[in-house]
């Protein structure tokens, strides 16, 4: 779907389910993560940019006070009264939302919002969207990035982009109940076309750095490899665990207070698991400052080591990589890929390579047939370019 045909289907929903026209209409971004992975929850650097894919949301108010959301990829509306949000939410950990999870993204939104102390009158909610969900590339994040750039107007919150990232962060910890950092949201929230964003974790400061990914004569190639990964559960709470656990053992707050020199004696103080998750995050780190100063004094050709040096840790360190995503990888560096990692929280979804403009039908040819030998399910390949963050559409 382009934006304008993902624009007409919410529109359309929203007419369908209220007979009306909406009072507006909100959009975000999906992601991917240039570089910095499971650094954002340890206070770190990453450098994600915004993609074109985006989730729409047609809102509009209503004369009581129940919230109503409907999307194109589910049959049937949500309905609570606001009140209501209260007694939902939290999720408690572990468990599943009160709610069919899709909706928990939105009426989470509003829920945090009401906790931050905002509320207003009825809504109801047209969600569509054409960011792949369940790919890593943060299909919850532009949910939830739409919503609360919607609820923030019609609302009037009053609240600023970084706040909404927080917003959206709390209803994706708190109401859906995976325990994510804020990158997402914050890509989402401020992505510029051309521009990645380098966001400081701990103070959540960002700068805007130019990719020149295109100027360079290059491309971003997302390969999708359509398994699926859910953050609720398992691995990435793990991995969150052996963070805070390597950090209590280095007597500091987060893993951000760790460098690259103090690996030698984390090494003689933990098990060797809890080792590698520490180091693939500490040298992640330094790798995110490398490729900031990389791609400002030698430009987008320049980085293709940094994302392989990525991914190698990753598979080997913080152990999240699965087959399909190693076999994108490797086919793509072996098809003239300058660089290639998995890009999100792992466990499935998708990886992105940097090759030639020109070489997008060969490199994705190889993957694919790649993926035919190794009796992998076809992947989804396509192309990105930074794009805009939240905003209203009309
Ligand atoms: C998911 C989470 C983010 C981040 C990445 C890994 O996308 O939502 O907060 O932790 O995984 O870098």
């Amino acid at each position: 779907m382009t934006i304008a045909t993902t624009h007409d289907a919410a529109t359309a929903l929203f007419t369908a389910l209220t007979g009306a026209a909406p009072a507006g209409v909100w959009s975000a971004p999906g992601r991917v993560n240039l570089i910095g992975e499971h650094t954002d929850y340890n206070e770190g650097f990453v450098l994600p940019f915004a993609i074109p894919h985006r989730t729409v949301a047609a809102v509009g108010t209503r004369d009581d006070s129940r919230i109503r959301v409907a999307s194109t990829f589910t049959d049937a509306p949500v309905e609570v009264a606001i009140d209501e949000l209260d007694r939902l939410f939290p999720t408690p950990t572990g468990k599943t939302p009160a709610v069919p999870e899709w909706a928990a993204y939105p009426l989470g939104v509003a829920w945090a919002l009401r906790q931050a102390g905002t509320t207003g009158s009825g809504l109801d909610i047209a969600i569509a969207s054409d960011v792949p969900v369940g790919a890593g590339l943060s299909s919850s994040a532009a949910i939830e990035g739409a919503t609360a750039s919607a609820l923030n107007d019609l609302w009037d919150a009053g609240l600023d982009r970084t706040a909404l990232a927080r917003i959206g962060r709390r209803a994706e910890n708190e109401a859906v109940g995976a325990p994510t950092g804020i990158m997402d949201q914050m890509a989402s929230m401020l992505g510029q076309p051309d521009e990645a964003i380098f966001l400081d974790c701990r103070s959540l400061e960002a700068v805007v750095v130019p990719v020149g990914i295109a100027e360079a004569g290059l491309a971003i190639l997302v390969i999708d490899t359509r398994v699926k990964h859910a953050h609720s559960t398992g691995g990435y709470g793990e991995r969150r665990a052996a963070c805070e656990r390597g950090a209590a053992i280095m007597g500091v707050p987060s893993l951000r207070d760790v460098s690259v020199d103090d690996l030698a004696r984390a090494e003689e103080l933990m098990d060797d698991v809890t080792f590698r998750r520490v180091r693939h995050v500490v040298t992640e780190n330094q790798r995110v400052l490398d490729m900031v100063r990389v791609l400002r004094e030698q430009g987008a050709r320049a980085i293709g080591d940094l994302l392989v040096a990525s991914h190698a840790s990753m598979r080997d360190d913080f152990e999240i990589s699965v087959p399909e995503l190693d076999t994108a990888v490797e086919t793509a560096l072996a098809a003239g890929a300058l660089g290639a990692r998995m890009t999100g929280g792992g466990f499935g979804g998708a990886a992105i390579a940097l090759i030639e403009q020109d070489a997008v039908q060969r490199v994705s040819d190889a993957v694919t047939a790649a993926f035919a030998d190794a009796g992998f399910i076809e992947p989804v390949i396509f192309t990105v370019t930074p794009a805009a963050g939240a905003h209203r559409d009309a």
